[in-house]
């Protein structure tokens, strides 16, 4: 066995609250690199809290978070999404009157190098940038075969699970190191969702670390390597989907007991 690889994110004693209400209370984890790993636990348990402290909604009231050896905390969405973390919202959020591809370029947007100041010059590497953008975009598309033909699609007119697919995409196009996935089965049928957790699969397997938001545990078995889970804003239990699953405390919170 060889030693296990730096966390690629690490959180220590990470606390958010709303009033009287521990959204999020001194959560420590150390996430994998190159691995999935899912975060399940009943609504309201912190999850979402979570992934918007990590990506730079909210600023945690105490504790610190570690991207990559680099604190980030306190620092905006934009630069987390900069430095290499990128996420899918649990409402999707994409531009609904803009067509697939370019919402994919919005997501590539922030890996530009020329920047907006460059873009109203119109410099050859702007324009150059430009149609290398547009190619990446067109293969990243090809990631999914149930996008194929959809670039010039208003993203209004796509079924519910392909908006889903086309978030996801538009988080791949930032070329993150860390992707942060918060409930993208949800809506979907047994079989689509079981197909889409294959393909996240996929996208760790290009090397992307994963972190996976799932209420619903059974969607995840087989699917996140490190399973954490969370209830009332703590950390309840990590370990192997059977482990965690089969844990007392797992099982209580679920059944909405103590
Ligand atoms: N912006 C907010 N203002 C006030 N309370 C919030 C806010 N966001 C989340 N909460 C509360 O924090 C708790 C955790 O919510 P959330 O992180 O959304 O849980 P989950 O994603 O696990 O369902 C809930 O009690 C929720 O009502
Ligand atoms: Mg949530």
């Amino acid at each position: 066995m060889s030693a296990p690889a730096e966390p690629v994110l690490s959180l220590r004693d990470v606390t958010k609250h709303f009033g009287g209400v521990r959204a999020v209370n001194r959560m420590s984890l150390d996430v994998p690199s190159g691995a999935i790993t899912g975060i399940i636990g009943p609504n309201g348990s912190g999850k979402t809290t979570l992934f918007n402290l990590i990506s730079g909604i909210y600023e945690p009231q105490a504790g610190e978070i570690v991207f990559r050896g680099r604190p980030i905390h306190g620092e905006p969405p934009h630069r987390v999404s900069m430095l290499g973390v990128a996420r899918t919202f649990q409402n999707i959020r994409l531009f609904n009157e803009m067509l697939v591809i370019e919402n994919l370029l919005v997501g590539m947007h922030a890996q530009l190098l020329s920047g907006l100041w460059a873009a109203g010059l119109r410099t050859r590497r702007f324009i150059a940038e430009e149609q290398s953008a547009l190619q990446s975009a067109i293969e990243l598309l090809e990631f999914f075969p149930e996008l194929a033909g959809t670039h010039d699609t208003v993203v209004k007119n796509l079924s519910y699970a392909n908006r889903r697919r086309v978030e996801i995409l538009r988080a791949l196009a930032a070329r993150p190191a860390l992707l942060l996935l918060d409930e993208p089965a949800a809506g979907m049928n047994t079989t689509e969702a079981a197909k889409l957790l294959r393909d996240i699969r996929r996208i760790r397997d290009r090397g992307v670390t994963v972190l996976l938001i799932e209420h619903n545990m059974s969607v995840i078995s087989g699917v996140a390597d490190h399973v954490v889970a969370m209830d009332q804003g703590e950390k309840v239990v990590e370990g192997s989907f059977d482990e965690v699953s089969r844990h007392p405390k797992v099982l209580a919170s679920y059944l909405g007991s103590d």
